[in-house]
């Protein structure tokens, strides 16, 4: 189970003369499901990058369960990522010519030497759930939209302990946001995982059970948004 525990953390970098991510202590319970919102430049992909050990830049600490990321070496970070996290990231990094099912199933080809038939499987149902019934098209021929919902499902495959999404819904339509942030939050309540998500769609933040608005690297409100939680 992952719990969230973050101490001290202060990010900067070289040019930034202030810290653009300041949270003294940040407590999340196993299981639960958090939004983050915040203005552009408010650090919130500072923050998924933090969480998810992509950055190991600044001080403090970030534990995730009993392991602090942050005292992990690179290849360490990668490996705990690989095999704890589901991430969504802002600009999907997908692999221009594979298909969205190739796409899918890419993270686990580098562990498997050959794929198990459940895996391939749960990969052409996600894609399904997330409503992109043509998995064998190239990502680059996918509009922005097809390829989020392309990130989406390579992010569940594992069915991950954690899964950290930063504004999984942006380059949606409202439909379709609505249909993938279900999917999302109800996916991430079946494993009892837990749920970053960044994200501007109130509808989507609605559906958590807890909100972090972030300022100019702060948090500054947290508030539990009880009338939807479960
Ligand atoms: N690698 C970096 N080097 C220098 N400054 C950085 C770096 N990464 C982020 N920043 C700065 O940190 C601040 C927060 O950036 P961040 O990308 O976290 O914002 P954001 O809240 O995700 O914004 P958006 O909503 O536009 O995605 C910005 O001022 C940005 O310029
Ligand atoms: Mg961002």
């Amino acid at each position: 189970m992952a719990e969230l525990v973050i101490e001290n953390l202060q990010i900067r970098f070289p040019d930034t003369p202030q810290a653009v991510l300041d949270i003294p202590a940040l407590r999340v319970a196993a299981g639960s499901l958090v939004a983050v919102m915040g203005p552009s430049g408010s650090g919130k992909t500072t923050l998924v990058n933090a969480l998810s050990g992509m950055d190991h830049s600044g001080v403090g600490s970030v534990r995730w369960g009993s392991q602090d990321i942050r005292q992990l070496s690179e290849a360490g970070r990668d490996r705990w990522r690989g095999k704890h996290v589901g991430l969504v990231m802002q600009d999907f990094h997908l692999f221009s010519g594979l298909s969205a099912l190739e796409n899918v199933l890419l993270p686990p080809r580098f562990s498997h030497w050959r794929l198990p038939a459940a895996l391939k499987n749960r990969a052409h149902d996600l894609l399904q759930q997330v409503g992109l019934a043509t998995g064998h098209r190239p990502v680059d021929v996918l509009s922005r939209g097809e390829k989020q919902r392309v990130a989406i499902a390579r992010a569940l495959l594992n069915a991950p302990q954690i899964v950290i999404a930063d504004e999984p819904t942006a380059s949606l339509d409202a439909d379709s946001g609505e249909q993938v942030g279900e999917l999302l939050v109800t996916l991430a309540r079946q494993h009892g995982a837990t749920l970053v998500a960044i994200t501007h769609d109130r509808g989507l933040a609605r559906r958590m059970a807890r909100c972090l608005q972030l300022e100019k690297g702060r948090i500054v409100a947290d508030n539990p948004l009880q009338e939807e939680a479960q």
